[in-house]
């Protein structure tokens, strides 16, 4: 059998369960991974909780995660590039789910791992790093623009500020205090959210920014919107309501393979590092998730399945 997290109805953490579930078998396309890591993202309990469409009775029980590396131990049809025995990172398959044993990754979102990066940190680019690729080479920047990321002291903040940084662009983002000398880090300056963000960011460029990458939503990005007037350049990773109002779009994701070996490259040539600050045992999946879904993460939360 194989042990899961996940939850049998949709709903808050308290319908959060450990399973055990019969080995998967993977379908054409597929590849059957023994987890090593787990990443944990703001998705996995949107997911759960429904918000983003109800679980069918089929799906259910659901695995939670999307987002895992480890060791191909099957290979499904009609998949090229990948053997038994191959580390690798990706994307699970639908109606998989990360925080397990075993899981299915489909052969199209996968890549192989380079041997200088650790499982940890590949478990994290499938979801937020190559997030923050697509949204960077979105904006289209130029060398010397000045990038505003709202929330970047979580997992695409993190990543993207580094994907910008090392394009020439200027980097300042907003986080609560207690980020910022992780976002100083990363070359980036800190603005404190809350009341006065917009004036904080005028005092430091009085003519506002060249571009947002939204990570907060809501009121936290209406607050920061008329720094920016040309809102083509304003993209959302959360919340394309607010972001529509504003004459923004949400972020436009690559969705393949291609991505992943990108940013994969970047943390074997050191130029990127998700700054994994939470490593959890399977056992607290629980609390892994639950240390995101209070909506102040720093850095990246993944969960160790097995080393
Ligand atoms: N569309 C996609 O493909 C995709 C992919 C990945 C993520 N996402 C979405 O993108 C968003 C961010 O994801 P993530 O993985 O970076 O989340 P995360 O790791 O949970 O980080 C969110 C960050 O936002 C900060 N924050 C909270 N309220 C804020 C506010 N009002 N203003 C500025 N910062 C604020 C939090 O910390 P502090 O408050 O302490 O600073 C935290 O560091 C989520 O909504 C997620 O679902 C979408």
């Amino acid at each position: 059998m194989v042990k899961a997290f996940g939850y049998s109805s949709n709903g808050g953490p308290d319908v959060q369960e450990f399973l055990d579930l019969e080995m998967p078998s993977p379908l054409a396309g597929e590849l059957l991974v023994e987890v090593r890591t787990a990443g944990v993202n703001p998705v996995d309990w949107k997911i759960r909780s429904g918000m983003l469409g109800a679980a069918s009775p089929g799906d259910l029980p659901a695995v939670l995660g999307r987002e895992v590396s480890g060791v191909v131990r099957e290979v499904g049809q009609d998949v090229d590039g990948f053997a038994v025995n191959d580390e690798v990172f990706g994307n699970v398959a639908p109606g998989s789910g990360g925080y397990a044993e075993y899981t299915l990754v489909s052969a199209s979102t996968a890549a192989h791992k380079p041997p200088q990066v650790s499982f940890h940190d590949a478990a994290t680019l499938p979801v937020a790093a190559a997030t923050a690729y697509d949204g960077v080479s979105q904006l289209k920047l130029d060398e010397g623009d000045t990038l505003l990321i709202n929330g970047i002291g979580g997992g695409v903040g993190v990543a993207a500020a580094q994907i910008a940084r090392d394009a020439g662009i200027n980097v300042i983002g907003t986080a609560s205090e207690d980020k910022r000398a992780l976002v100083e880090s990363l070359g980036a300056t800190l603005v404190p959210y809350g009341d006065g963000v917009a004036d904080r960011v005028r005092q430091l460029l009085p003519d506002g920014v060249d571009a947002i990458f939204d990570l907060a939503g809501g009121d936290g990005l209406r607050a920061v919107a008329d720094l920016l007037s040309d809102r083509e350049k304003l993209i959302t990773a959360g919340d394309p309501v607010t972001a529509g109002e504003l004459g923004g779009r949400m972020i436009e994701r690559d969705g393949t393979g291609r991505v992943l070996e990108i940013v994969g490259r970047l943390v074997a040539e050191g130029k990127l590092d998700p700054h994994i600050e939470d490593v959890r045992p399977l056992d607290e999946a629980a609390d892994a998730i639950a240390a995101v879904e209070v909506g102040h993460a720093k850095g990246k939360v993944v969960i160790e399945v097995s080393s």
